[in-house]
This record gives C-alpha cells, structure tokens and sequence, in this order.
C-alpha cells in the first residue's frame, strides 16, 4: 500500500481524492512490474494511462475550487504547480502514443509520478492545509 496515514491533510475530500490517486498509481506500477511481455500489459498500461489524466484534471481543478471557496492565499502558485504536471503528465501520454509507448519512459513516468504526488501532499498540499486550520477555514 503506497498510501500512508501521514498524507492525510485534514481535508477529507482532498485526502480522498489522493488516496485515490495514490491507489491508482500503485496499480500503474504494479501492472508495469507484473512479469510477462511488455505487449501484453499495454492495454492496461494504457487504460491506466487514460483514467491519470482524467483524474488529475479533475482532481487539481477541485483542489482548486476548494481553495478559491475558502479563499487560499497561495491558490495562484499552487495553480501553477497543478499546470506545470498536467502539462507534464500530457505531454508524456502524447509521447507515448505516438513512440508505441516505450517500456523504459513509461518506468520512468511511472516513477516520477509516484515521486511527485509523494512530494506535493507532504509539501504543497499541506501548507494548505496548515492554512485551513490557522483561519479555521475548513
Ligand atoms: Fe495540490
């Protein structure tokens, strides 16, 4: 289980939705590490593919949509950090498609996936939520 307690930021529907996330991307991986013919797992590679960026579209813009309702400070900067992966993550399933979806960048997108939402709970989603409970916003 990639989903630890300690990312929880307080906010349930935020901490749900990165749960969600969290479990989605370890079936990624999971099913990139499965033994077998890379041909094979493509079509779940690509099924997972398609839901991520799906949902992390959805996801930030209800990130968002929280921040802008409890009136978040921070909410352009932390926007931006949204745009920044979407645009990452977008480019990546473009590349991808078009390349026939190359095992080792599909490892390596998997992993720099993993690392990024590890590191934007701890880091920028929790200043949110320090935030949320310094103006008791929530
Ligand atoms: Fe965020």
């Amino acid at each position: 289980m990639m989903w630890k307690e300690k990312y929880k930021i307080g906010i349930p529907l935020v901490d749900q939705q990165h749960k969600e996330l969290f479990d989605r991307v370890e079936e990624f991986i999971k099913a990139l590490r499965k033994p077998g013919d890379w041909t094979e797992k493509l079509p779940e590679v690509k099924k997972t593919l398609a839901f991520m960026q799906k949902y992390v579209v959805d996801h930030f813009a209800a990130e968002e949509a929280y921040q802008k309702k409890i009136g978040y400070p921070d909410l352009p900067a932390h926007h931006e950090i949204h745009k920044n992966f979407t645009d990452y993550v977008m480019r990546c399933a473009h590349d991808f498609e078009q390349e026939g979806y190359p095992e080792p960048e599909v490892q390596k997108f998997a992993g720099t996936l993993l690392a990024w939402l590890i590191n934007h709970v701890v880091a920028t989603d929790l200043k949110m939520s320090k935030y949320v409970k310094k103006e008791g916003a929530l």
